[in-house]
């Protein structure tokens, strides 16, 4: 198993989320896994915004709706630290496609559909680095420790 060296991942609450009153359960799922928020940003995703954070996606036949559905309301951008947090945060949300996601994952409980699924995490480090730079000025994140700390 990889060291579990403690890291910083970027989270996106996707319009959805935030039209159905789901960002408490979400990120009480997240906070209670052990892991810290450090930066938190409620906003709107413009076209541009949109086009830079899913670029890698531009071509495929779902871009059109996924732009059309990340700028269809507001958005709460999250910045998590925690040990592995990349890979734990990705295995709390679950699979991209909510029926394939496992019960007890964010997906598998509270999402049926593919591209208003609830909830984007960044799928390595490389891709947290440039995601949080697109969302997130360096002076956003806090540095606090957890009353809670001694046990993750
Ligand atoms: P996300 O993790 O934000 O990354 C890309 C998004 O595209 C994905 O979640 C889905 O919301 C959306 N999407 C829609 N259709 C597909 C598809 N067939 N494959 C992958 N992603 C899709």
């Amino acid at each position: 198993m990889a060291e579990e060296v403690s890291e910083r991942t970027f989270v996106l609450l996707k319009p959805d989320a935030v039209k159905r009153g789901l960002c408490g359960e979400i990120l009480q799922r997240l906070e209670r896994k052990g892991l810290t928020v450090v930066a938190a940003r409620m906003m709107a995703v413009t076209p541009a915004l949109a086009g830079r954070h899913y670029f890698e996606h531009k071509g495929k036949p779902f871009y059109d709706g996924l732009v059309q559905h990340i700028t269809s309301g507001p958005v709460l951008a999250l910045a998590l630290e925690g040990r592995s947090a990349i890979s734990v945060v990705r295995l709390l949300i679950g699979a991209t496609n909510p029926l394939a996601a496992a019960p007890g994952t964010v997906r598998g409980d509270l999402a049926t559909a593919m591209t208003p699924n609830l909830i984007h995490a960044s799928d390595s480090p490389t891709s947290a680095k440039r995601e949080l730079e697109l969302f997130f000025q360096p002076g956003d994140y806090q540095s606090y420790t957890r009353a809670d700390q001694e046990f993750f």
